[in-house]
């Protein structure tokens, strides 16, 4: 019995002292035809964020199609959420759909414009540096992104920050969730550094819910929410 108690003692504190066993996080597949190219093997996992915001459009006319004009999105820390990463880790289904159930249930986390046209407050768009609580469980601050002056699609990460250029795209996959407006998911995206960025070499935007741009009605700007998963290496 003793000998039993102490053996149980044991494991448990080989267990505690060894948190470096857990696997490290696998980048998301897409499932069809081409895959995004993994980053190169010297780089690292820095960061995974769930990123909430808006993809920003305009329209020529009624019944254009609609031009991508940048995002802006507050990011939440998800890396400890991962499957087997923590106590508190999600399983590997509510992994998959936290993008879509944060889109669902939350409400943009930006100080969207109030005389009724879309978009965010373009002096002050993003609400306050405080966790997301989604699904009952709170969500870091982790950064800010948005396209720079130069139309630069930037990441913020307070120490680190990445400007990027788009090395590749894949459609996100059919299951993907279409987001609240019924428009579709953004691509999936791989993105490399564009010479200027400090800690953070690649970009991907992965598991992408909502944020593909209405049929245009009208000239003007037009936003529509989205979510997705960005994973930083460096
Ligand atoms: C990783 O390897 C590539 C060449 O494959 C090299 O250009 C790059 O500088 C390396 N990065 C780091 C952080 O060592
Ligand atoms: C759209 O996104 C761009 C790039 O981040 C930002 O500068 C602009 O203020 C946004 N426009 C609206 C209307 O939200
Ligand atoms: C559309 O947004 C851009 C900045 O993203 C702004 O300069 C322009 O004035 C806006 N157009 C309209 C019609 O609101």
């Amino acid at each position: 019995m003793l000998a039993n108690s102490l053996l149980f003692l044991a494991s448990a504190t080989l267990a505690l002292a060894s948190p470096c066993v857990r696997s490290s996080p696998v980048l998301p597949v897409n499932g069809g035809a081409k895959e995004l190219a993994t980053p190169p093997s010297n780089l690292t996992l820095k960061h995974i964020a769930l990123g909430f915001g808006i993809q920003n459009y305009t329209c020529a006319s009624a019944g254009a199609t609609a031009t991508a004009t940048g995002a802006l999105a507050m990011l939440y820390d998800i890396a400890h959420l991962y499957p087997g990463q923590s106590r508190i880790a999600l399983d590997n289904a509510d992994w998959l759909t936290l993008t879509a159930d944060a889109l669902d249930s939350q409400a943009v986390p930006l100080n969207l414009k109030t005389d009724g046209e879309p978009g965010a407050d373009p002096v002050n768009p993003f609400t306050a540096s405080t966790a997301l609580t989604v699904n009952g469980l709170d969500l870091p601050f982790l950064g800010h992104h948005y396209f720079n002056a130069a139309g630069v699609p930037t990441f913020d990460l307070g120490s680190q920050i990445f400007f990027g250029t788009k090395l590749d795209s894949v459609a996100a996959p059919s299951s993907a969730y279409s987001g609240p407006d019924g428009t579709g998911a953004v691509a999936w995206l791989q993105l490399g550094d564009t010479g200027a960025s400090v800690g953070i070499s690649y970009v991907y935007r992965v598991l992408t819910a909502g944020g593909n741009a209405h049929t245009c009605t009208e000239a003007g700007n037009d936003s529509t929410s989205y979510t997705a998963q960005y994973w930083y290496y460096g």
